[in-house]
């Protein structure tokens, strides 16, 4: 959308990969989460957005075919729980589909196919600041009308109560969305089917995403699912590629685990501020694959400071060294450069050779900058400067 909203990929927390539909989805889990996004540090990172997925309404609309959330699990209505997220200076999102009902089997819950207006107007009298619209259920309608009537919708809601909605199209990729969920008012559009909590399922919606750079920017942004790290089925080695690659693609990053049980290890990498400015740096570039071979990855990002993001990421089983150079990734004029490792905090000098032995699955993050106060290092070094 042209609304202003979402200049930087939204940030927040979603429960679907945490709990699916269980029963630790409920009031609890979304106050406790925004409580430790103040408590943790989280909050003050960039972390936003709180995110209801399915599985938080009643089967059946009520009688004026108004939404009903599952009073088990929110037991004190929709508008108190944005009211307490509000409170703590968050925001609060919910979830449907462009279809007769929602994904989940065998309950779903009534999705909003000819009920966008009302649905709309409804998430906005609660408070809602994010839609995430999914494709379940859609009994084959053109998916662009689909999406189009609730971002005509979303407009109109916002426009009646004067609060604005972010809107994520879930289409799953299969219509190209990324070439017109934005004219639909979409801010975000899945480039993918449901990520896993496993490696190759994380790699194959990053590897389906890196392709698609040229359509994102401020306000339009490729979303190749929600977060799995600390849910246990990668290694810390392999969350960081996770978040490193959703950082460097400029990929929403709302976290799918329960925070009340994070470790220290989840915690840090969640919440490295290096790593989130990569995501978040108001330029708005998605990083492009530079070279790729024998699972070699350098993908560079462009930023608003004229520096260049690089991954080295080894998709490989074994450790392997990675090289690019200050003039492939598009800042060969300088002499000397500073590189800024992000994972290990640490500060480099280079003549210019950008490279790491990089563990198996792992990936270095440097920020590379052109360096005025360049003197003469040793050329061939790379020199630790913290
Ligand atoms: C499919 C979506 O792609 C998922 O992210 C999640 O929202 C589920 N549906 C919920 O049923």
């Amino acid at each position: 959308g042209q609304d202003g909203l979402a200049q930087t990929p939204p940030m927040g927390f979603n429960n679907w990969n945490a709990t699916r539909c269980g029963p630790e989805f409920n009031e609890q889990l979304i106050k406790n989460t925004a409580d430790l996004f103040v408590s943790k540090g989280l909050k003050d990172a960039g972390y936003e957005y709180i995110n209801l997925d399915d599985c938080w309404a009643q089967p059946r609309r009520d009688r004026n075919g108004k939404l009903v959330p599952v009073p088990e699990r929110f037991p004190n209505g929709m508008k108190a729980l944005a009211e307490y997220v509000h409170s703590k200076g968050l925001k609060i999102g919910i979830y449907t589909s462009a279809g007769t009902k929602t994904c989940d089997r065998p309950r779903g819950f009534p999705g909003a196919l000819g009920h966008e207006k009302s649905d709309a107007m409804q998430f906005a009298e609660w408070g809602i600041d994010y839609l995430k619209y999914d494709n379940c259920n859609n009994n084959g309608i053109d998916a662009k009308k689909r999406y189009q009537d609730m971002g005509n919708a979303l407009k109109e809601a916002s426009e009646a109560t004067g609060h604005p909605i972010v809107y994520s199209v879930c289409e799953w990729g299969e219509n190209k969305p990324w070439e017109w969920a934005n004219g639909v008012g979409g801010h975000l559009w899945r480039t993918t089917y449901d990520i896993l909590d496993n490696w190759d399922a994380m790699l194959r919606n990053a590897k389906q995403t890196l392709p698609l750079a040229q359509y994102a920017g401020p306000g339009r942004w490729n979303d190749p699912d929600m977060l799995e790290v600390g849910n246990g089925g990668m290694t810390d080695t392999e969350y960081r590629t996770h978040f490193s690659l959703w950082s460097i693609m400029a990929a929403p990053l709302l976290i799918g685990t329960d925070l009340r049980k994070a470790t220290p290890a989840t915690y840090e990498i969640l919440g490295n501020r290096e790593v989130i400015a990569v995501d978040q740096d108001p330029l708005g570039v998605q990083g492009s694959v530079v070279s790729s071979e024998d699972g070699r990855w350098v993908i560079s990002k462009e930023m608003q400071d004229g520096s260049r993001t690089v991954a080295l990421f080894n998709e490989s089983d074994r450790p392997q060294r990675i090289s690019t150079s200050a003039a492939e990734i598009g800042l060969g004029q300088a002499q000397g450069y500073t590189l800024r490792d992000l994972w290990k905090h640490r500060t480099y000098q280079s003549g210019g050779t950008v490279s790491a032995t990089v563990p198996a699955h792992g990936t270095v993050l440097y920020r590379v900058s052109a360096d005025r106060n360049w003197k003469s290092y040793p050329p061939a070094a790379d020199l630790v400067l913290d």
